[in-house]
């Protein structure tokens, strides 16, 4: 395949996840319709691979998500409301959601882990190299990741995995990489495990939720037997890869040092809240001034 084989143009989002971590919020609402300020996660999900140029997007969802088909939706009576009012704003803000991208709905069925949700992408994708971004991950705006892991692909057809160093207590959370040769923040994944042990880590380089994959990979999930927590994982897809490259490709990682928010972990998500709000036009100023006098209460 020559370079051009390896143009992406379409991406994978998984969001069947139950989000049992913001409980009871997320009783009747999806978790990835809680808000970061006054947009939804999985809006900043969409428009980060809308700004890395892909423009046709498969979101794997389950029961009970169907908000999130009606928040990428026209509601014409909303619409018609805010534009005679002359609320250019907020209809700009309503109208934004449903003009981002050509996104596609199919459902996971059963709940059998993240491999599994990113298999029932197979036909959509066909044999194209595709993007995986997972609805917890928020990275943030101002520091893009994914585009340059798409270049990477691009340039090497290997399977590319985001990375991030991360402290040793929170290891066990995440598929974690052991690595070959590095050329500043690329490097050669030679194998990979999903949420190790903190003392049996191969180091403290995790991934977070992109990846750029080959469509061989579907092949390799399709055989991968259920791993850790009795799921398919991604995870184990990859070591596979990385093990046998002349299956689907190797894999490499791209370290990202920049802004990344774990939105399913409740610190985090507060965290993330109050990262993106102090940098916004209409709030920041204030909730800056109010956040330094509440840091004296504390
Ligand atoms: C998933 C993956 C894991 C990855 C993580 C990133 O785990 O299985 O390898 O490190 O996402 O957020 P989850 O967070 O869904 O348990």
């Amino acid at each position: 395949m020559t370079s051009k084989g390896f143009r992406v143009s379409k991406a994978v989002i998984p969001a069947a996840g139950l989000g049992t971590r913001f409980l009871p919020a997320t009783k009747a609402m999806p978790k990835e319709m809680l808000p970061i300020v006054d947009k939804p996660v999985i809006q900043y999900v969409v428009e980060e691979a809308v700004a890395a140029g892909l423009s046709d997007l498969l979101m794997i969802t389950g029961r009970n998500k169907n908000t999130l088909e009606n928040h990428f939706d026209r509601v014409a009576e909303l619409e018609q409301v805010l534009s005679q009012k002359g609320d250019e704003k907020k209809l700009f803000s309503v109208q934004a959601s449903n003009q981002l991208a050509d996104i596609h709905y199919t459902r996971q069925g059963d709940p059998r882990g993240l491999g599994h949700a990113v298999l029932r992408a197979k036909s959509h994708v066909g044999h194209n190299s595709f993007a995986v971004l997972l609805g917890d991950d928020i990275i943030d705006s101002r520091d893009a990741c994914l585009s340059q892991m798409l270049k990477l692909h691009e340039e090497t057809g290997d399977n590319v995995v985001a990375l991030m160093e991360v402290p040793k207590e929170q290891i066990h959370l995440y598929g974690v990489a052991s690595i070959g040769a590095q050329d500043g923040d690329v490097v050669e994944v030679i194998d990979l495990v999903e949420k190790p042990e903190a003392d049996k880590a191969p180091s403290n380089l995790a991934v977070i939720g992109r990846y750029v994959l080959r469509p061989e990979m579907f092949d390799i999930l399709e055989s991968t037997q259920p791993g850790r927590g009795g799921e398919i994982q991604l995870t184990d897809a990859l070591q596979h890869a990385a093990k046998h490259p002349e299956i689907a490709g190797g894999v490499r990682g791209v370290i990202f040092r920049g802004r990344r928010y774990d939105t399913g972990d409740k610190l985090d998500f507060i965290k993330a809240t109050l990262r993106i709000a102090v940098d916004r036009e209409d709030i920041g100023d204030d909730l800056r001034d109010w956040l330094k006098g509440f840091s004296k209460e504390l």
